[in-house]
């Protein structure tokens, strides 16, 4: 089978991640919103939440850019700096001190799923809050977060935009169809 209608398209994506020596497919994910976005520039500061395995940190890297990474699992081999622990432990000080100034909040942050729809969803969602109360306090001019689709979807999209008023919703060709993700790309203008 090809094409959209197939349910195993995603596995191109592992194959091709592999090949290319990314530790997650999800790298293509981001590409392909960097491609339609033009989030990254040369020396731009950026923070990824949720780093680990670590293959938005290695592109983000190749981009040009300064890091921080922040995961609750360890990331060996990240190309900038790593802090590992929760997100939502992490200060906008505590950045800004690594960076000086952050100018892209990424976030990829997702707990670990239980099959209870409901219960994954509130507490990605905390944590996708989380992220954007980082990207707020430090001011940044563009935010990509990952959200798990659910009940919060709506209010917390009216938050995002209330900070980043040009506002897409994105599913990338990487996301697995059956997938309840999706992401906000955020930028200030
Ligand atoms: C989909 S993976 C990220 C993949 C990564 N973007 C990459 O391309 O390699 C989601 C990550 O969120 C992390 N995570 C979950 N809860 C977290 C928390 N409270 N703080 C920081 N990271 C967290 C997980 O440990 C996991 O590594």
């Amino acid at each position: 089978m090809k094409g959209k209608g197939n349910p195993y398209r995603g596995d191109r994506f592992t194959r091709k991640a592999k090949s290319q020596g990314y530790g997650a497919r999800s790298v293509f994910k981001l590409q392909e919103m960097d491609q339609r976005f033009k989030l990254f520039r040369k020396g731009a500061k950026v923070v990824d939440l949720g780093c680990s395995p670590g293959s938005w940190s290695r592109y983000v890297s190749q981009m040009g850019c300064q890091l921080v990474g922040v995961d609750i699992q360890p990331t060996p081999g990240i190309p900038g700096l790593f802090i590992e622990k929760s997100a939502l432990d992490v200060t906008a000080d505590e950045l800004l001190e690594e960076l000086g100034r952050v100018d892209v909040m990424l976030s990829d942050m997702a707990p670990r799923t239980t099959g209870d729809k409901y219960g994954d969803h509130i507490r990605q969602i905390e944590l996708a809050r989380k992220a954007l109360a980082l990207a707020v306090e430090l001011d940044t001019e563009s935010f990509v977060v990952k959200v798990f689709d659910g009940v919060e979807t709506q209010d917390f999209s009216a938050e995002v935009r209330a900070a980043f008023p040009k506002l897409k919703r994105v599913k990338p060709e990487a996301t697995r169809q059956r997938s309840v993700e999706f992401f906000l790309v955020g930028k200030k203008s």
